[in-house]
C-alpha cells in the first residue's frame, strides 16, 4: 500500500517536472552528497533560473547590497527553507578599480552553522567554533568574498560512533580514526566563461561558493541553501590555540589548520578525477553519472569536469590532461540509460577506455607528473601523485605533499603533521629555500597560511583574491541534465529514479 502511495507521488512529481522542462528556462546543479563513511556522491537536479533583471531591481547597487547584509541576521537563510541570495549588481563592475570594493570580511563573508556532536563538553565545541571563524577570517584576507556569506554546515561528530551504529569495538587502527575530516561544497553548476583570454568556452562545474562570486552574465540559478559542507572527527586529540597555555603537544593536530585546509576544499580546490565507477579497475576518469533504475546499476554518461580540472597539465608534454578527459568522455554520453555492465564492457573496448588506462598508468607512474601553470605563466605546481597508487580525493586534489613540505605552501598538502600548528608551520615556511618566482611573490604569501602556489590556483580557478580582485564573466547554462535524451520516456524514467536516490 504505502509502496503504491509513494510511486503515485513519484510519478506526479515526475510530469510535473517533465512540464517544467517544457516550460521554463531550465537548468540543473550536481549536488555533491557528503557523508563521513563514503566519498562525495554526485546527482543531478534540475533547476529554475531565474531572471536575473528582477535581482537588479531589488539590489539596485552594491552599496545598499552591503548595508542590507549588515543589517540582516543571516540565520534567516538557514531557518527557512526558500531563500535568496543577494549579489552585486553587474553594472557596478566598472567602477571596480576606482573604488575601494565593498568586500565581505569576518561575520559577513562567512557564516559557519556549527554542529558540535559532543556530549558534555561545551569548552570543546566552543573551541572548535572559535577555531572555524579564525579559519574563515584567515580565508577572506586572502580571496575576496562580494557575495556572502558563504554558508558553512560544518559538524564535529565521532567518526568511530557513525562507522560503528551498533556499538561494535572501533579499535585504535580503525581506518576511520586516521580521518581528520572532510569539506565539499554543496553543489556546483555548470557554467561557461564569457570572453575568456584563452578562448575555451566548454563547459565546467564550478562550486557554488566561487561562483557566487563571479560576474553573472546569465539569469541566475537556485542556489543550494549551503555553499559548503564540512565533518571533523572529535575522535582526534584536537589542539586549540583559544584555550591552552602551552604549545601543541607532539602528539596532537591543529584544529585550525584542518579547518583552513578542508574550507578551501569546499571553496573548489576539488578535482573530478578519479578510478571509473569507484571500482578498481586501473582507469582514470571524471565522473560518470550512476543511478538506479528498475533495482538494476546504470549509467547515463558523464558529469562535465570541476573548474580546476579544466587548469591540470601533464607535465612533461604541456598537454592539458582535460583533453584526455574530453576523449574519456566522448564514449556513452547520449544521454541514454545504460545497464553498467552493458556500459562498461563498450568502454573496455573503447578508445576512451584506452585513454582511461592511460592517464592512470600516467598518475601512478611517480611525482610531479601533473601541474598546473599560474595565470600569469610564470608558477607551475605540482599535485599530490603516487608511484603505483591511485588514492581517490588525495591523489591530485592536493599539492605535492613532498614538494612542498617545510614551505610556505604547506597548507594543501594531502597529509597533516601532528605536534606541529598553523603558525609553526608559517614560520618554518617563511625560512624555506625558495626560487626566485617564489621569492618576487613574497609580499602575498608571507606570514600567511597561503603559499603562493596555492594562491596562483586560486586565482586560476577564477577567485578574486586580494591582488587580482576583478571577476570573471562568466555565464550558467540552461538546458536539461538529460538535454540530449533521445526520447521523453527516457527522461521520465530518469527524473523518476534521480526522485528515488533523494528518498
Ligand atoms: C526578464 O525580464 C526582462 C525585463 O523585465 C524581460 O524583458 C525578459 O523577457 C524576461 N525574461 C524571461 C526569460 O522571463
Ligand atoms: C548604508 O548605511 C549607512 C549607515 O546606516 C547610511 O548612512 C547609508 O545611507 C546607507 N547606504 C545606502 C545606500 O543605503
Ligand atoms: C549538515 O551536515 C550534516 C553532517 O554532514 C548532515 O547530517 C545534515 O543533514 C546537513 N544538514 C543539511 C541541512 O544539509
Ligand atoms: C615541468 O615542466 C617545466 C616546464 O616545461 C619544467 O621546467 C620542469 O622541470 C618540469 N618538472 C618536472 C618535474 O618534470
Amino acid at each position: 500500500m504505502i509502496y503504491l502511495s509513494i510511486k503515485n507521488i513519484l510519478i506526479y512529481i515526475s510530469i510535473f517536472q517533465i512540464i517544467q522542462v517544457a516550460h521554463a528556462k531550465n537548468s540543473y546543479r550536481v549536488d555533491h552528497h557528503l557523508n563521513v563513511l563514503n566519498d562525495a556522491q554526485w546527482e543531478s537536479v534540475p533547476i529554475t533560473l531565474n531572471n536575473k533583471s528582477k535581482i537588479n531591481s531589488f539590489y539596485t547597487n552594491v552599496k545598499s547590497f552591503y548595508n542590507k547584509s549588515i543589517v540582516n541576521p543571516f540565520n534567516k537563510y538557514i531557518s527557512t527553507s526558500h531563500h535568496e541570495y543577494e549579489t552585486i549588481n553587474k553594472n557596478e563592475e566598472n567602477t571596480i578599480d576606482n573604488i575601494e570594493f565593498p568586500r565581505l570580511t569576518g561575520e559577513n563573508a562567512f557564516f559557519i552553522d556549527f554542529n558540535c556532536n559532543v556530549q558534555n563538553n561545551v569548552k570543546f565545541c566552543k573551541n572548535a567554533e572559535k577555531a572555524f571563524k579564525k579559519a574563515a577570517d584567515t580565508i577572506s584576507n586572502i580571496l575576496y568574498i562580494y557575495s556572502g556569506p558563504i554558508l558553512i554546515n560544518a559538524t564535529l561528530t565521532s567518526f568511530c560512533e557513525l562507522a560503528h551504529p551498533d556499538g561494535s569495538a572501533c579499535n585504535a587502527d580503525d581506518p576511520t580514526r586516521r580521518k581528520l575530516g572532510q569539506a565539499y561544497p554543496y553543489s556546483s553548476f555548470p557554467v561557461k566563461a564569457v570572453d575568456p583570454i584563452d578562448g575555451d568556452t566548454d563547459v565546467y562545474l564550478y562550486p557554488q561558493a566561487l561562483l557566487r562570486q563571479l560576474d553573472i552574465q546569465s539569469d541566475y540559478p537556485d542556489f543550494n541553501q549551503y555553499d559548503i559542507t564540512a565533518e571533523f572527527n572529535s575522535d582526534v586529540n584536537w589542539y586549540f590555540e583559544e584555550d591552552e597555555d602551552d604549545s601543541i603537544d607532539d602528539d596532537q593536530h591543529d584544529f585550525l589548520y584542518v579547518a583552513i585546509h578542508e574550507l578551501i576544499h569546499g571553496l573548489g580546490f576539488i578535482s573530478s578525477w578519479r578510478t571509473l565507477l569507484d571500482m578498481d579497475f586501473h582507469y582514470l576518469t571524471p565522473r560518470a553519472k550512476q543511478g538506479i533504475a528498475k533495482n538494476e546499476d546504470i549509467v547515463l554518461g558523464w558529469y562535465q569536469m570541476q573548474i580546476l580540472d579544466k587548469y591540470i597539465s601533464l607535465n612533461k608534454t604541456g598537454m592539458y590532461l582535460r583533453e584526455m578527459g574530453k576523449k574519456i568522455m566522448s564514449y556513452g554520453n547520449s544521454g541514454d540509460m545504460v545497464k553498467q555492465n552493458v556500459w562498461l564492457e563498450g568502454f573496455h573496448k573503447s578508445e576512451s577506455g584506452q585513454a582511461a588506462q592511460e592517464v592512470y598508468d600516467i598518475a601512478t607512474s611517480g611525482k610531479n607528473v601533473f601541474s598546473i601553470m599560474s595565470i600569469d605563466n610564470e608558477l607551475i605546481t605540482y599535485l599530490q601523485t603516487i608511484k603505483n597508487t591511485f588514492i581517490a580525493g588525495i591523489c591530485m586534489g592536493h599539492l605535492d605533499n613532498d614538494e612542498y613540505t617545510n614551505k610556505p605552501d604547506f597548507l594543501l598538502r594531502p597529509y597533516v603533521p601532528k605536534g606541529e600548528d598553523v603558525n609553526d608551520l608559517i614560520e618554518k615556511g617563511s625560512f624555506s629555500y625558495l626560487n626566485e618566482e617564489e621569492k618576487s611573490r613574497k609580499e602575498l604569501w608571507y606570514k600567511t597560511a597561503f603559499g603562493p602556489h596555492l594562491i596562483s590556483i586560486m586565482e586560476t580557478i577564477g577567485w578574486p583574491t586580494k591582488y587580482h580582485p576583478e571577476r570573471r564573466k562568466v555565464e550558467v547554462i540552461s538546458g536539461s541534465p538529460l538535454q540530449y535524451a533521445k526520447s521523453s520516456w527516457n527522461i521520465f524514467i530518469i527524473f523518476a529514479t534521480l526522485i528515488i536516490i533523494l528518498f
